[in-house]
């Protein structure tokens, strides 16, 4: 067993297909378009951030955000997970009628349930869709500083990587950071090494969402490490998107052994067949990770959460007391197997 953390998941993204057929029994919905057998069905990346807007779609008061909410830091926690960060995008809530304010309500009461039922600690990372615009993004960067609340410590851009400049969401990054939130950026997904190193130059994050294609440029993968940005990895993600063929393709190996900081997450677990347990699993059988090494890299992941210090300290304690009660564990083993 080994604890784990997840720093890249976007809570539309983990509702499952059961859960989004539910809602649509309760709105008279029909899902046919993008459920089939069960499945969330999609064929590229346009067509799947189209099912995953009409799902979002079915999720319309507070109640239902603390439904999914819970049920998904639930999952998780099942699978040791001790720390979740979720994206979360105020423009589906508003597209599905919800306040923002009621949207974050509903979230933080998932989270505050999940918390008092297993212990685990979680947060929420504001996102600004990109292919909606600099303007959108603009707001949604302004809604969040102007609306603190204790539990968003993050502000990130999720969306088509593969429109506009990152240049020209720096001003909303700018009221994100001023607001003392944690700046991730999706890039490096379905764009290559140039949108990286743009990210990094335009919006200045201390982690990059994917951000993989990073080893098209050995320069960028040397800055990267020297800069120690952190790059959230979903390896099931890009295998099910087609941004790399199959897993022993994946560069996640590589990137770690130039020094640069990887986690692993899920990203939109049913939309890609996966969940955190998996990618852990897609790391031991394919890039060759002990349990010491995943456990680094839950570490990794601790050590960059947005989160305060004292969270931080208890988490990494939690970790680190699991590898002592382990440790001895082996040793009990070992005197039993002796004896
Ligand atoms: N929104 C949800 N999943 C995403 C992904 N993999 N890339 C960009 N935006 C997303
Ligand atoms: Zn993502």
């Amino acid at each position: 067993m080994v604890l784990k953390a997840e720093l890249h998941c976007h809570v539309e993204g983990a509702a499952s297909p059961g859960l989004v057929e539910r809602k649509a029994a309760k709105y008279g919905a029909d899902v046919s378009a993008f459920i089939v057998g069960g499945k969330f069905v999609w064929h590229d990346f346009t067509s799947f951030l189209h099912a995953y807007d009409q799902a979002s779609a079915l999720f319309r008061t507070e109640e239902d955000y603390a439904d999914l909410t819970e049920d998904y830091l639930l999952s998780l926690a099942k699978q040791d997970a001790i720390y979740s960060e979720v994206f979360i995008s105020t423009d589906h809530a508003i597209s599905a009628g919800l306040s923002p304010r009621a949207y974050i309500e509903g979230l933080a009461e998932g989270m505050r349930r999940a918390k008092a039922a297993t212990g685990i600690e979680s947060r929420m990372i504001a996102t600004g869709l990109r292919h909606k615009g600099p303007e959108a993004v603009m707001q949604a960067a302004k809604y969040i500083a102007e609306n603190p609340h204790p539990l968003v410590t993050g502000f990130g851009m999720a969306g088509d990587e593969r429109m506009h400049h990152p240049r020209d969401f720096a001003q909303a990054f700018d009221v994100a950071r001023d607001a003392g939130l944690g700046i991730t950026v999706h890039a490096g997904e379905l764009s290559g090494w140039e949108s990286v190193a743009n990210a990094l130059d335009a919006l200045k994050p201390s982690r990059i969402g994917h951000g993989v294609r990073a080893i098209e440029n050995p320069d960028l993968v040397r800055r990267l490490a020297e800069e120690q940005i952190l790059l959230e990895c979903c390896p099931g993600s890009n295998i099910s998107l087609q941004v790399y063929p199959d897993f022993p393709a994946h560069p996640l190996p590589a990137l770690a052994k130039a020094g640069v900081p990887v986690t692993l997450n899920s990203d939109d677990p049913p939309y890609f067949h996966t969940d955190l347990t998996c990618e852990y699993d897609i790391a031991a059988e394919f890039f060759g990770y002990d349990e010491t090494m995943l456990t680094e890299v839950t570490r990794t992941a601790l050590k960059a959460a947005y989160v305060d210090e004292e969270t931080r300290n208890q988490l990494i304690a939690r970790l680190d007391s699991d590898k002592t009660v382990r440790a001895g564990d082996a040793d009990f083993a070992g005197s039993a197997a002796n004896s």
